[in-house]
């Protein structure tokens, strides 16, 4: 499972960044808040378009549905409790303004297909969305509001780290073709 070093590397980088964060707000430091917030989304962009192109574009669409008991019990939290619909809530609340969260172009196909990873992609979709409204709306939106969302996303991100570490990684792992997880030993 060669892939999973380089991407457990990176989930430990996202958490180190979320802890700044944690300790910026408790000091109510909204500069630092910022400039952290901003590391973060660039550190979420390479990650997810890095399982973009490792994982999800290698994965075979047949097998997805074969998650073990980790799966099962995380494709049951995710349907009672949609990210993007939570995403959007938040970000409402933020920003005072309605808002619907865009699937880019370069994912838009596992929507479509109504493929089993668009679990994760959401997940994605939702936090990029959430952390970039808590950047730009760290100044003007009242605390206790911007208190709540970030604590929603801090559950989000952990929850989408710990699902891809005991789930995803595992079940692509055992589905993916031989070769190409060969080829990643290169
Ligand atoms: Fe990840």
């Amino acid at each position: 499972m060669d892939y999973v070093p380089q991407l457990k590397q990176q989930h430990e980088i996202l958490v180190d960044y979320l802890d700044q964060l944690k300790s910026c707000w408790k000091e109510k430091n909204l500069l630092q808040f910022k400039i952290v917030c901003a590391q973060l989304i660039g550190a979420l962009r390479d990650h997810h378009d890095r399982e973009l192109e490792l994982l999800f574009s290698k994965a075979p669409e047949r097998g997805l549905q074969q998650g073990g008991p980790f799966c099962s019990y995380y494709f049951e939290f995710f349907m009672t409790n949609r990210p993007l619909k939570a995403a959007e809530y938040w970000i409402k609340k933020l920003t005072g303004k309605a808002t619907i969260v865009q699937v880019p172009d370069a994912i838009n196909i596992y929507f479509t297909n109504n493929s089993q990873l668009t679990i994760p992609l959401e997940e994605h979709l939702a936090l990029g969305a959430l952390a970039q409204a808590l950047f730009e709306n760290i100044e003007q939106a009242p605390s206790e509001i911007l208190s709540e969302a970030f604590y929603y996303f801090e559950d989000l991100l952990k929850l989408n780290l710990k699902k891809e570490e005991s789930c995803l990684w595992v079940l692509l792992q055992s589905i993916m073709e031989p070769q190409y997880l060969l080829s990643l030993r290169k």
